[in-house]
């Protein structure tokens, strides 16, 4: 007879083929499969079927004042060949999921037990959305429009976000626009000073941010110091040019005062993006 333990050893052996096998070969070994009943076949076992937002793996993006977690071709397999995809997010009091665009996909967000402010603009010559989104709503953000969502409570918030595609990808404004060179970024704002436009590009914290003066204020916050790994890295064609503050090194780049630097984190020379 099978000993409960050779059948442990069995099914582990199995698991952990399963558990192994890099996610991308599987995502192209899905991809391969030319039918969806090919594609049950290679998910196994059945638990492939699901993502669990409160215990993720994979798919986290943190910000000091909260975090998203994406189930999508780069996390969740199983979403392969069916064109969805889905984030939850946890906003802190007053976080902002900064302004951001789905390139692929058009977003249906359903706040769950939060108050949330959500804007949207739309590609040129729209006009701008802004609702109030209570508890047990939902709002539409078209496929490309930029949006931004941010909790106007003083407890944590959660919602979800699905998508009409299982690649939806995100792209965060001020993260992209201000990874442009630096002569664009300049000239596009009028002809700023290559310090300010570094000093901005340094300010921008990581998603999840810290939200508004008024909320943090009513909640009886202080705006935190934030980390800004998220930025666009240098390479040669979007280098900041040599000799500004904010190419030398971050110990001897204290002053990087740029024009708004007084609103915020008392942090304004942390250059951890540059390592
Ligand atoms: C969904 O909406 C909430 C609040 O409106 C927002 O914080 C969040 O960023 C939105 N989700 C996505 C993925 O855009
Ligand atoms: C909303 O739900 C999340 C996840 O369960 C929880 O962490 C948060 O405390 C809840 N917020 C409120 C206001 O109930």
């Amino acid at each position: 007879m099978f000993s409960s333990l050779s059948i442990a050893v069995v099914l582990s052996t199995v698991l952990s083929s399963v558990l192994c096998t890099p996610l991308s070969d599987q995502v192209a070994a899905l991809r391969l499969d030319p039918t969806q009943v090919d594609r049950i076949n290679t998910l196994s076992p059945d638990t492939q079927y699901t993502f669990d937002f409160f215990h993720p793996t994979a798919g986290i993006v943190q910000g000091v004042a909260g975090h998203t977690v994406a189930a999508d071709t780069a996390t969740f397999p199983a979403v392969v060949g069916n064109g969805v995809g889905m984030t939850v997010g946890f906003l802190g009091p007053c976080a902002i999921n900064s302004p951001h665009t789905h390139p692929r996909a058009t977003e249906i967000n359903f706040s769950v037990n939060g108050t949330l402010r959500t804007g949207m603009l739309a590609e040129n010559g729209a006009r701008f959305v802004v609702n109030e989104l209570p508890p047990g709503s939902m709002t539409v953000f078209p496929q490309g429009a930029i949006h931004f969502e941010m909790n106007t409570g003083c407890e944590v918030a959660m919602f979800v976000a699905a998508f009409n595609a299982e690649d939806p990808g995100v792209l965060q404004v001020a993260q992209r626009f201000f990874g442009l060179p630096v002569d664009i970024v300049q000239a596009t704002l009028g002809g700023l000073g290559v310090v300010e436009v570094e000093g901005l590009a340094d300010m921008i914290p990581d998603n999840v941010v810290a939200g508004t003066d008024e909320c943090l204020a009513r909640c009886g916050l202080t705006r935190p110091v934030q980390p800004n790994l998220q930025q666009q890295p240098r390479v040669s064609g979007n280098a900041f040019p040599t000799g500004t503050v904010a190419s030398a090194p971050p110990a001897s780049s204290p002053v990087k005062s740029a024009k708004g630097s007084k609103s915020t984190t008392g942090s304004p020379a942390h250059a951890s993006h540059h390592a």
